[in-house]
């Protein structure tokens, strides 16, 4: 990567593989069993999230784009110049590339869990975006992250860009739990940047996560690959059926695996029985109402600032900050 690599400073934060462990297995061991969705995303489950953004039924990710497209000149104006954007998740870098080019951010701080993506796409930026300092953290977003601070150096106001609506994976209870632990790392006058998918009917809801293709069907059911091959486990993934719906009373869409069969699964030598029928809940994607964000976020100690939405109401991208 030449000299590009230079400016580049990675740190994993990641807990050692036996945490997997702890987790999946404290999952299925719940009356409603479930597996925490930030495990779909091994080397193939991150190719298949890139193809649900292009599939036609799935909207979030080119709405989003598209806002961004027309406001991020707006937003880089109101985040002002030197700062340190810190991103959450950073899968689709085109939108990041959008936000960099109007707001010229002296340290960009990259997070994400799946350290491939994180390096090729930290590598890429680093290749454009040369006066740009660049710090990979591999971590866990969901844990209180170990922000290094030092590095940041010189840089102004902090701002987190969370894009793509991966906060709506979090109950509203744990994205306001979230945002709260974030304040004092962003800090007084610091900002956040937020992709929020609004809520709608639901049949439109509905199928852009049972997307004709049935590439949502493969990336759901890839999670017990993943299961399979880092914590040695006999999943037959043929035994289960994708299922994912709006449940309008909680806003927000479930993704779950149905037992087609009563079967018996071991994990690194843990066994465990599930019924006919039975399922896994492996996803919530939570929409909001843009005034029902604006309050979570005050919730959280931020002041609303700013929101941007497509014609159809169908994404929102919200800027909140911190007060003085
Ligand atoms: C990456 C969490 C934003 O909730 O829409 C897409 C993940 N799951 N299709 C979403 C997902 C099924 C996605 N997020």
């Amino acid at each position: 990567m030449g000299n590009s690599s230079a400016r580049i400073t990675f740190h994993d934060l990641l807990p050692p593989p036996h945490n997997m462990l702890g987790e999946v297995l404290a999952g299925l061991a719940q009356p409603q069993k479930t597996l925490p969705p930030k495990y779909f995303y091994d080397a193939r489950g991150c190719e298949l999230f890139e193809a649900i953004c292009n599939l036609p039924e799935y909207y979030p990710t080119r709405t989003e784009l598209a806002i961004m497209r027309l406001h991020a000149g707006a937003m880089a104006d109101l985040l002002g110049p030197d700062s340190a954007l810190i991103e959450i998740g950073c899968g689709n870098s085109e939108k990041t590339r959008l936000l960099l080019e109007a707001s010229q951010p002296a340290v960009f701080v990259a997070i994400d869990i799946a350290r491939e993506q994180l390096e090729a796409s930290c590598h890429a930026l680093a290749q454009t975006f040369q006066e740009m300092a660049i710090i990979a953290l591999r971590a866990d977003f969901a844990q209180p992250v170990a922000l290094p601070v030092a590095a940041l150096g010189l840089a102004g106001r902090r701002i987190l860009y969370f894009p793509g609506s991966t906060i709506g994976n979090f109950t509203p209870a744990e994205a306001r739990a979230f945002l709260a632990r974030w304040a004092p790392l962003l800090g007084a006058g610091g900002g956040a940047l937020i992709g929020i998918d609004l809520k709608k009917d639901a049949v439109r809801l509905n199928a852009a996560y049972n997307d004709a293709r049935g590439v949502t069907a493969e990336f759901n059911l890839n999670l017990l690959h993943h299961i399979n091959r880092v914590l040695e486990a006999d999943f037959d993934p043929a035994a289960f059926r994708h299922h994912a719906f709006y449940r309008a009373g909680h806003g927000r869409i479930e993704m779950h695996l149905v037992s087609l069969r009563a079967q018996r699964v071991t994990i690194s030598g843990h066994g465990f029985e599930l019924r006919e029928g039975e399922t896994i809940h492996t996803e919530n994607s939570c929409k909001y109402g843009i005034a029902e964000f604006q309050d979570l976020g005050r919730a959280a100690g931020f002041e609303p600032v700013q929101c941007w939405t497509d014609s159809a109401n169908l994404f929102a991208v919200h800027y909140l900050t911190l007060p003085q």
